[in-house]
């Protein structure tokens, strides 16, 4: 998959710019602190995902004292042209697909599928459970419709049967309906999110000797409320039947996936007990990798790969080796503040980017 031209509108310190990129290649974006990089970066990411990797906010992302803001690709995808295109106003997301309106946001995620890698990403080792469960349900939620619908759903009857049990005269019969779907739709979010955890730690195994020194073994067991077998079902009625007084005495539901976690492990540890910086790194860089191979297998296409800031921390051995690692179908944009000198062995575009204009360069 490749961006072929990118179009931003009032996005950031992007006034307007229009620019196209070249298929397969590696695209270095150069450019001193706070010049548009990681904008650049936000705008192929928020495309992809519907939302940034750095604000909930997405008023922050509308140019100062503008109303709205603008983002458009040409992406190609299985040899094939799509025309994307999102219109932020206060709060609202319009989507367009060939300018024509698209209603669901599950219609539109992962069309243009994007893989991140940013230094903060080495907080999903020590930030709350939420983040380690929207990265894996943003990676499902672009690979399956059904799990968008499937997740929603849930969502839906967990707030309902919240309601209910906050009455002060709980219908305990309609608690138990809104039960019942949820641990039929439970039992198929645990499955997957298991099942894709599995692949993609078969993947990062294979990849993460490549970024460490040392020989650790890294591991990832994803964490729920009952064990995870043939008989989830019943096992969950078991586990809400216990806990049923409780949550009537709270007023809410208090197990559930809402609360399910992944603990990653390092020689079968947890990662955040144990690990060096270098070791998340590496563990991260595994994983990020790994989802382009899982994309690449289930989409026949790699999905376009997003470097910010990462490149400074790693040493020239480091840098090679991460590129040679790097899929030679894929299209890579790299931010960096300092220029390098390295031999790529591969078609490599330059860029610098001064105040929200970008212009090629020869290097
Ligand atoms: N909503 C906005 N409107 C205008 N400028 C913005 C907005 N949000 C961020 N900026 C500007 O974008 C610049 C930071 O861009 P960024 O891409 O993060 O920099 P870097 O090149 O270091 O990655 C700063 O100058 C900041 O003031
Ligand atoms: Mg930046």
């Amino acid at each position: 998959m490749n961006v072929e031209k990118l179009t931003c509108f009032h996005f950031r310190n992007y006034e307007t710019m229009s620019f196209s990129f070249v298929p397969k290649c590696i695209h270095f974006l150069y450019g001193k602190n706070a010049q548009g990089k990681t904008n650049l970066i936000e705008a192929i990411y928020f495309l992809s995902h519907l939302r940034s990797f750095r604000t909930n906010q997405m008023d922050s992302m509308i140019m100062h004292g503008c109303n709205e803001f603008c983002v458009q690709a040409i992406v190609e995808s299985n040899h094939r042209k799509e025309e994307l295109k999102v219109i932020v106003d206060h709060q609202k997301k319009h989507l367009f697909r060939f300018q024509n309106p698209v209603k669901k946001y599950s219609d539109f995620i992962g069309i243009e599928n994007a893989i991140l890698f940013c230094p903060d990403d080495l907080s999903l080792f020590t930030s709350s459970p939420k983040n380690r469960r929207r990265f894996i349900d943003m990676e499902l939620m672009k690979l399956s419709r059904t799990y968008t619908s499937t997740l929603s759903s849930y969502q839906k009857l967990l707030k309902q049967r919240n309601q209910a049990l906050k009455q002060s005269n709980i219908d305990e019969c309609l608690v138990q309906i809104y039960l019942d779907q949820m641990i039929e739709v439970q039992s198929v979010i645990i499955k997957q999110r298991n099942e894709f955890l599995n692949s993609l730690m078969n993947k990062a195994r294979e990849l993460y000797p490549f970024f460490s020194n040392e020989k650790e073994e890294i591991g990832a067991k994803y964490m729920t409320f009952i064990p995870i077998d043939p008989d989830m079902k019943s096992h969950m009625k078991e586990a809400y039947d216990k806990v049923f007084e409780k949550e009537k005495r709270y007023h809410q539901t208090l197990i559930g996936i809402h609360r399910d976690d992944i603990l990653f492990e390092l020689n079968e540890n947890p990662v955040c007990e144990v690990a060096s910086q270098g070791q998340k790194r590496s563990f991260v860089l595994a994983l990020k990798l790994g989802l382009a191979q899982i994309i690449y297998e289930k989409s026949g296409q790699y999905p376009i790969l997003l470097l910010d800031d990462v490149f400074s921390e790693l040493d020239d051995f480091r840098k090679r080796q991460l590129i040679e690692k790097l899929p030679r179908d894929m299209q890579i944009f790299i931010t960096t503040t300092e220029r390098l000198n390295i031999n790529w062995n591969r078609e490599v575009r330059f860029y610098d980017i001064e105040k929200g204009r970008i212009k090629e360069v020869l290097k």
